[in-house]
């Protein structure tokens, strides 16, 4: 099964397919942390990348969609993948189709813009195995130490609320579109995402009917 987690910034893309990840036994790819670890790295891609996430806008197309080619053609994916963050234009979502890459479910985590700001401004990651924390619902064991890998957490250079600010413009200028995209396609399922990880966790468990 090929899933897409749609969703605005901190609305649990990444949260919520760490766990489905582990459930339904699929790997995932997140968009975002591979380009987080192309510039941590100083890749070509990583180059390119840095000034556009730095200040909150979409990473040119042609880029992100060689990444996930790549992915969604290796043997990793033969049973099914998620992919975290990816679409995120509508050209991206045709590219995907014209490469005959068939999407079985857009999985859609919906949050009000009010309640974002307050989840990023919690938020830690690991900048090593790419685990997501929150100081408020999900702390880590040892304070600012990774549960998995030990790596010292981090604040992500994005989370600043001037740049969240300009991700949540982007979302809604650039990647909402994509929602009426898939819902055309009726392969667009819409969650809660305002409770809490568990309950989002149960109903998107529900809808793939892997529960
Ligand atoms: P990306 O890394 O994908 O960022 P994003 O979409 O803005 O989403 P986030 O990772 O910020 O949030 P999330 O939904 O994963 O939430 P999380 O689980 O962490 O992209 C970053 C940048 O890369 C982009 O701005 C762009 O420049 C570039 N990029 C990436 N993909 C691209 C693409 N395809 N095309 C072009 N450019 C691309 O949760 C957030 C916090 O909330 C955490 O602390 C978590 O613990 C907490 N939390 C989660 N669920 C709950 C809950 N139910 N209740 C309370 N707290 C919760
Ligand atoms: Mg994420």
């Amino acid at each position: 099964m090929k899933i897409i987690l749609l969703g605005p910034p901190g609305a649990g893309k990444g949260t919520q397919s760490a766990k489905l990840t582990e459930i339904a036994k699929i790997p995932a790819l997140s968009t975002g942390d591979m380009l987080r670890t192309a510039v941590r790295e100083g890749t070509k891609v990583g180059i390119e990348a840095k000034s556009f996430m730095d200040s909150g806008k979409l990473v040119p197309d042609e880029v992100v969609i060689k990444i996930v080619k790549e992915f969604l053609e290796s043997d990793a994916c033969k049973d099914g993948c998620i992919l975290d963050g990816m679409p995120r234009t509508l050209k991206q979502a045709e590219m995907l189709e014209q490469l005959g890459i068939n999407i079985d479910v857009a999985l859609s985590l919906d949050l009000a813009d009010s309640e974002i700001e307050k989840r990023m401004s919690s938020r830690r990651v690991c900048p090593v195995c790419g685990a997501v924390f929150s100081m408020a619902v999900n702390p880590p064991k040892f304070a600012d130490v990774c549960d998995h890998c030990s790596a010292g957490l981090i604040i992500r250079d994005d989370d600043k609320p001037e740049t969240v600010r300009k991700r949540l413009a982007v979302y809604h200028a650039e990647t909402e579109p994509i929602i009426g995209y898939y819902r055309a396609r009726g392969k667009l399922k819409e969650i809660d995402a305002s409770v809490s990880i568990d309950e989002t966790t149960k109903a998107l468990i529900s809808v793939l009917g892997i529960g």
